[in-house]
């Protein structure tokens, strides 16, 4: 397995994986979320161009699993982290993870933060034990605050959600990005 950043031949690829991803929610009645759209592929393509899309591929380079991220109030935020349930429970989401986590202190971007289902179990219990605390409400900066009205409206809160974040040591202050990688 190699964590690689994102290529346009893939996106097609991590569209499948997203709608792949997104079935075990209907176990738990949430088949809104299995049936939503998985992210168009102009907006896969920004993010590659930003340089903020990587995927973990097999032995035969085809991606697995895949991360996107946005600098949001300092930090690096998990906009979207997704595994093919095939690659699932082989440590290749919180390898993601860490490996944006590698990104974020090279920038100075103090932490990585998330929005998550609650009570689904990979979702924010999984987060926890990769070291992710959930935030108060008055812990929120704007830029997440503007997430989660943006999520609301998209009917996201049908089911209880949180913001995440894990802080990153030694990751300096200040963030320190280039232009292609600034938030669109
Ligand atoms: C969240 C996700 C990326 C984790 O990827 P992964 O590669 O399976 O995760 P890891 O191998 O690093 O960790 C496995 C842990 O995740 C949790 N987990 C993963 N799948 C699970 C499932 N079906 N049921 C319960 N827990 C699960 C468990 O804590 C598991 O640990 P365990 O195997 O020791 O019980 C993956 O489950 C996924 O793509 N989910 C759908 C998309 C999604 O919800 N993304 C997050 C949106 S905020």
């Amino acid at each position: 397995m190699r964590i690689r950043t994102a290529r346009r031949s893939d996106l097609p690829l991590l569209q499948d994986i997203e709608c792949a991803a997104g079935e075990p929610f209907r176990a738990l009645g949430m088949s809104a979320i299995a049936d939503d759209d998985p992210p168009p592929l102009d907006l896969l393509d920004d993010y590659r161009r930003s340089g903020r899309a990587w995927v973990v591929a097999g032995p035969d380079d085809r991606p697995l699993g895949y991360l996107i991220a946005d600098p949001v109030d300092g930090a690096a935020h998990i906009e979207q982290v997704s595994v093919h349930p095939s690659a699932a429970r082989r440590g290749l989401g919180s390898t993601l993870i860490d490996h944006l986590a590698g990104w974020a202190r090279e920038r100075h971007l103090g932490a990585l933060t998330l929005t998550t289902f609650s009570h689904v179990p990979w979702n924010a219990p999984y987060y926890a034990r990769l070291g992710f605390r959930t935030l108060g409400d008055d812990e929120l900066g704007d830029g997440l605050r503007k997430i989660r009205a943006e999520e609301a409206e998209h009917g996201l809160d049908r089911w209880p959600r949180v913001c995440m974040r894990r802080e990153i040591p030694d990751a300096g202050t200040g963030p320190h990005l280039s232009g292609t990688e600034r938030r669109r």
